[in-house]
């Protein structure tokens, strides 16, 4: 198993691409810290890591707070012991607003979630990362950063593209402490974040997708679980788009 004896954190666990990704490492052998702010729907996806014959541990979690982001870590260590081989930065929100209607407030509260978590999550395990020489952090971004979102507003598109600059930029500070950063941009998918989408999107994502279908949480989830592992030892800094082709030119 190739996480075998590892500690991985991953946010944003309760649904949706972080609950097929906390899975996917605990079979590979990994213990997860699985930290949402939802603690039922976190303790639900570790009841099924467990039926998985996994090992795992809920958490709660608001990565838009530091205090809250070092609790998590803290608890992680006193659980699992003082390692922290994996962090998947996966937790976001998102709505869709005209930019001429969008408050500050959801602004701030959007950009505090998806972009500010990555950095106090990222602030948190370094030191323990830089101490180990070893580590590997995987930032969940967007497509909606690379072509300006089909169904997303300004405040999430810009925090998206935040993370692939943060990626770039800790890929840049951290590789010397063999720490290993990469991003994953999600093509669309009909997880929690997007479910209601009107049939027509719907219809015109699949239509302009050469694999004709939407992501799948697996298709996430494997990619992550490559970028996490030593066969990935060599890929720094970039972001793997997984979407089925959309952007074939
Ligand atoms: N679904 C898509 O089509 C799509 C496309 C591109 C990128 N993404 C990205 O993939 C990731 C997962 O998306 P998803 O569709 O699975 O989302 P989702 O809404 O199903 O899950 C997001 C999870 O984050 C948690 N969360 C929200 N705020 C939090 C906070 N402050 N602290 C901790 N946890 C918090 C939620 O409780 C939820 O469990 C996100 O980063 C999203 O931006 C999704």
């Amino acid at each position: 198993m190739e996480f075998a004896g590892q500690t991985a954190i991953v946010t944003g666990v309760a649904k949706g691409f972080g609950r097929a990704i906390t899975r996917r490492l605990a079979r590979g052998g990994a213990r997860v810290v699985a930290a949402d702010i939802n603690v039922p729907g976190a303790e639900e996806t570790v009841t099924l890591v467990r039926q998985d014959g996994g090992e795992a541990l809920a958490v709660q979690v608001d990565v838009a707070s530091a205090a809250s982001v070092d609790a998590m870590v803290k608890t992680a260590l006193a659980r699992f012991g003082d390692r922290v081989d994996i962090l998947v930065n996966n937790a976001a929100i998102w709505r869709l607003v005209p930019t001429d209607e969008l408050s500050e407030a959801d602004w701030d509260r959007i950009v505090d979630v998806n972009m500010k978590g990555v950095f106090l999550c990222c602030r948190a395990v370094i030191p323990i990362m830089k101490k180990q020489r070893r580590g590997h952090i995987v930032n969940i971004a967007s497509i909606a950063a690379r072509n300006g979102g089909t169904f997303a507003g300004l405040h999430y598109v810009a925090s998206k593209g935040g993370v692939l600059a943060m990626t770039k930029k800790l890929g840049k500070e951290l590789g010397q402490f063999g720490i290993v950063v990469n991003g994953v941009n999600p093509g669309s998918s009909e997880t929690g974040m997007m479910v209601g989408l009107p049939p027509t999107v719907r219809e015109g994502i699949i239509k302009n997708t050469p694999l004709g279908r939407m992501a799948e949480p697996e298709d996430i989830a494997d990619t992550v679980a490559f970028l996490a592992s030593d066969a990935a030892r060599f890929v720094h800094g970039e972001t793997v788009e997984v979407n089925g082709g959309i952007l074939c030119d």
